[in-house]
C-alpha cells in the first residue's frame, strides 16, 4: 500500500479550517493532516484544539514544508505567490486558492515546478465551465466573458469602491461596477474575483478574457455567468451561488470545489476533465 500524502495548510481561518475538518473526516485513508501554519499561530492552535493536537503547529512556513509533501495555501493574494514559491522550492506541491495573487507571475511559478518536479493545483472555485474550458483550450477560442452579480455589500472593503465614492447602500437597481480585462479585475477586486483569475489562466489569458462585475440589490447569491466561444462550439453557464454556511464571504460550491479537488489529487480513481 503507498504511504499517506502529507499535507500542510497555510492560513488557518474559514477555508483553511473547513479543509483540515474534511483532510481529517473524508481523506484519511490516503492523506493526512502534517502541519497547520498561520500568521496569527492562535488562529493555528485553535485549529489543533479542535483535533487535540497542538503538534501539528509550526512557527514558519520552512517547517510546514518539512512536514508536508503538498502545501494547500489558504491565507491571502497578497502572499499567495511567495507561499507556492517556497513550497515548491522545497520540494512540495501546492493547491493554491488566492489565484489573484499568482496570477501575474504563473510563467514563473511553472517554471520552478517543472525545475523541481511538483505539481501546481488550482481548483474550479465558485464557476461551472472549467472542464469545458479546458478542453477548448485545445482548438482556438474567440471569446471568453464573465458576468458576475453580487449584493452590493460584498464589494463594501473594496478600494475601487471607495475610490469612487461610490454608495453601496444607495444601489436601488442592477449596477455595472466593473467592467473590462481580467487583468484589471483582478487588480481593483482581489478578493472578489478569484474566478476571473483562474478563467484566464484555464483559457486565453488575462488580456482577452473580459469581466462584468454588477452590484444586484435584490441576490444574496454571488452569481456568475460565462460565455465561451470557441472553434468547438459555444458553451454557456450559470452558477447561482450560495453562501457558505460558516463563513459568508465565500460561495458554498468555492469551498466544495476545493475538497473534489483533493479528492482528484489523492483517490486512486479520476473522473472528469
Ligand atoms: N479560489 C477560490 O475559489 C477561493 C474561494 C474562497 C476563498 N479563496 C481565497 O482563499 C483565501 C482564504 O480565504 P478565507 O475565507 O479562509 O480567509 P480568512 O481571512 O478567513 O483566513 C485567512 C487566514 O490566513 C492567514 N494568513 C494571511 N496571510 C498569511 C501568511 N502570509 N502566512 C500564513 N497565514 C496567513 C490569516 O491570519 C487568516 O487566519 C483568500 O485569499 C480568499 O480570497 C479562494
Amino acid at each position: 500500500m503507498s504511504r499517506k500524502i502529507r499535507i500542510g495548510i497555510v492560513g488557518c481561518g474559514a477555508i483553511g479550517t473547513s479543509l483540515a475538518k474534511a483532510i481529517r473526516r473524508d481523506f484519511k485513508e490516503w492523506g493526512k493532516l502534517t502541519a497547520l501554519y498561520d500568521l496569527k499561530k492562535q488562529k493555528a492552535q485553535e485549529l489543533a484544539d479542535k483535533f487535540k493536537d497542538k503538534s501539528r503547529v509550526v512557527d514558519s512556513l520552512e517547517d510546514l514544508t518539512k512536514k508536508s509533501d503538498l502545501v494547500i495555501e489558504a491565507a491571502s493574494a497578497g502572499s499567495s505567490f511567495v507561499i507556492a514559491r517556497e513550497a515548491i522550492s522545497k520540494g512540495c506541491d501546492v493547491l493554491i486558492l488566492s489565484v489573484g495573487g499568482i496570477i501575474g507571475k504563473f510563467k514563473q511559478l511553472s517554471g520552478w515546478a517543472k525545475n523541481y518536479n511538483c505539481k501546481i493545483y488550482i481548483p474550479s472555485g465558485a464557476i461551472s465551465g472549467i472542464d469545458a474550458l479546458k478542453a477548448v483550450s485545445l482548438v482556438k477560442i474567440k471569446k471568453v466573458i464573465l458576468t458576475t452579480r453580487k449584493n452590493p455589500q460584498s464589494f463594501s472593503r473594496v478600494a475601487y469602491i471607495k475610490k469612487r465614492n461610490i454608495d453601496l447602500k444607495r444601489i436601488k437597481r442592477d449596477t455595472v461596477l466593473f467592467s473590462g480585462t481580467a487583468r484589471k479585475a483582478v487588480k481593483f477586486f482581489p478578493q472578489n474575483i478569484n474566478v476571473a483569475a483562474l478563467l484566464s489562466l484555464a483559457g486565453i489569458g488575462q488580456d482577452k478574457t473580459f469581466v462584468k462585475i454588477i452590484a444586484s440589490p435584490k441576490t444574496k447569491k454571488n452569481i456568475h455567468e460565462i460565455l465561451i466561444e470557441s472553434d468547438a462550439g459555444k458553451i454557456t453557464t450559470r452558477t447561482e451561488n450560495v453562501l457558505h454556511p460558516d463563513n459568508p464571504k465565500t460561495s458554498f460550491l468555492a469551498v466544495l470545489s476545493v475538497r473534489a479537488m483533493l479528492r482528484q489529487i489523492l483517490h486512486p480513481v479520476k473522473i472528469g476533465t
